[in-house]
């Protein structure tokens, strides 16, 4: 089944010899992914989606990956199978991701907290935390339905700040951390894949 999620998901990948064309382009870089972590609300996914486009390589959304091979979405899978399994398929998804051709990688946001996923994560990715301040990440949260840890709280800001505590320490051993406070998306977008050629070049 793994063979066809590339489609399933909305990309295909490159054929071989334009990706060795993109990995000359960028100076060996495209062999190592970019890749997107931070808390939920931050903007990983709509920002992974904007790189993809801006550089041509192939995106890898975990959240989406997860809720298509599982046929239903991050709420429904947390409520029918518990964080436990949903945890697994990310970790599946994840290094499903790993395994393919080089591209921009988003994570849930509690990916990185996982010392495994962590390490492969800082191992073969150039790791960019989006350091959101509490205000953004409630203000984009508030009305959410589709944040499972979010359903339950009474507090939606007070829960918010218990999770960043708890994983800003871990995000923080990203590569690169880049606030993402005032910028709009396509100014915050050139910051990282500059600064993601800039780690990456000569690597090839
Ligand atoms: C989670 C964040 C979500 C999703 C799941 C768990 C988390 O992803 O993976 O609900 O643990 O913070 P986003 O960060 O894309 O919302």
């Amino acid at each position: 089944m793994a063979s066809k999620l590339p489609e399933e998901i909305g990309f295909t990948h490159p054929p071989v010899d334009a990706l060795r064309e993109q990995g000359r382009d960028l100076a060996g870089s495209a062999r190592r992914h970019l890749v997107l972590v931070g808390m939920m609300g931050c903007g990983k996914s709509l920002l992974g989606r904007w790189l993809g486009r801006r550089s041509g390589l192939p995106t890898y959304d975990l959240d989406r990956i997860v809720s298509r091979r599982e046929h239903r979405s991050i709420s429904a899978l947390f409520e029918e199978k518990g964080e436990a399994y949903f945890r697994q398929k990310e970790a599946e998804a994840l290094r499903w991701a790993l395994s393919a051709p080089a591209g921009i990688l988003s994570t849930g946001g509690g990916t990185f907290v996982f010392e495994e996923n962590r390490r492969l994560l800082l191992e073969h990715g150039v790791v960019f935390y989006l350091e959101a301040p509490i205000d953004l990440l409630e203000a984009r949260l508030r009305k959410s339905r589709g944040r499972p840890l979010l359903a339950a709280a009474a507090d939606c800001r007070q829960a918010l700040q218990e999770l960043l505590e708890r994983r800003e320490p871990f995000y923080r051993l990203a590569h690169v951390t880049i606030p993402v406070a005032q910028q709009d998306r396509e100014e915050l977008g050139e910051r990282i894949w500059l600064a993601y050629g800039e780690r990456t070049r000569g690597a090839g």
